[in-house]
């Protein structure tokens, strides 16, 4: 007898995921029609390459996951119906599962602040937790600089501080940050991103103490990200003037353009109201600000 074949679950995931579209507005055989087919193809390709084989040789096919409405709305989600996404070997789905680093700023009604960055990497990180501790191991290791040596353009960095060695830990963009004024929490801000969040988190405080924006615009106007390598700099898409843009490039810099930088969750005291003021970039699908 053969194995199960792949084809009953990819068949349920793809149309699970394409449940969600809004088919009545895809024509048959348009682009739309061919870009939405092909990244649903995409996803249940690489889910069926990481996860199926004869099961008495993989007895852990999480077919429940695969085949769960959750599971497609996460595959849905990241689905960009401009662009095509990226297939990579190394990752199978997991590039289209989000980032999994999410940020909370919080003050509670005696002005106590905190600011936490959590980070995964990948879905649910290691895909272990500590019932004792009640938290998710991660998978942080494409955090270390992965080649001894290979500085690259690209963007590889090599340099010795942070290349892999036993008990040395990763190093993190992660940037929860709390600005106090009178020795107080003034604004509390940071941001997912990888290394886009150094930046995005120094011009939202930049925005705030220097431009004397109010958080939420503080959050939402245009962001840039420089990393060193690659020598470019990333601008959000709709928020730079094509004027900007050729005087940059007339000055030798690199551009190229991004959907989005950041998802920057930050509060703000207004010392003249006597508020605390939260908000909640709106790129980020499930992000929020509340108040109680
Ligand atoms: O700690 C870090 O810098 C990375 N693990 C953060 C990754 C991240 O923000 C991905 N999110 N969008």
């Amino acid at each position: 007898m053969p194995p199960p074949s792949s084809g009953g679950v990819a068949l349920v995931e793809m149309m699970n995921i394409l449940e969600l579209a809004n088919l009545d507005s895809v024509k048959f055989n348009s682009t739309a029609y061919v870009h939405l087919m092909a990244e649903v193809m995409r996803r249940a390709f690489a889910d069926r390459a990481e996860y199926m084989g004869d099961p008495d040789f993989n007895p852990n096919i999480p077919i429940d996951q695969l085949t769960s409405k959750v599971f497609a709305k996460k595959r849905f989600d990241n689905m960009d119906m401009t662009k095509a996404s990226i297939s990579d070997s190394a990752l199978y789905g997991h590039p289209y599962d989000g980032n999994n680093t999410t940020h909370f700023s919080v003050v509670d009604k005696d002005g106590n602040a905190v600011s936490i960055t959590y980070t995964l990497e990948y879905s649910y990180g290691s895909l272990m937790g500590s019932d004792k501790l009640g938290f998710i191991f991660n998978n942080e290791m494409g955090d270390f600089n992965p080649n001894p040596g290979l500085t690259a353009s690209s963007g590889q960095i090599g340099s010795p501080p942070n290349l892999i060695a036993p008990e040395k830990r990763m190093l993190s963009s992660m940037t929860p940050t709390i600005v106090t004024k009178n020795g107080k929490p003034y604004l509390i801000i940071g941001s997912p991103g990888g290394r886009t969040i150094i930046n995005t988190v120094f011009q939202t405080v930049l925005n705030v103490l220097a431009y004397n924006m109010q958080i939420d615009k503080a959050i939402e106007v245009m962001k840039i990200h420089h990393q060193w390598l690659p020598d470019e700099i990333l601008y959000e898409r709709y928020l730079m003037s094509p004027d900007t843009r050729a005087a940059l490039e007339a000055m030798g810099h690199h551009l190229r353009d991004v959907d989005n930088l950041g998802e920057l969750m930050g509060i703000t005291y207004d010392a003249k109201l006597k508020v605390y003021i939260g908000a909640a970039d709106s790129s980020s699908p499930d992000g929020g600000a509340a108040g109680y």
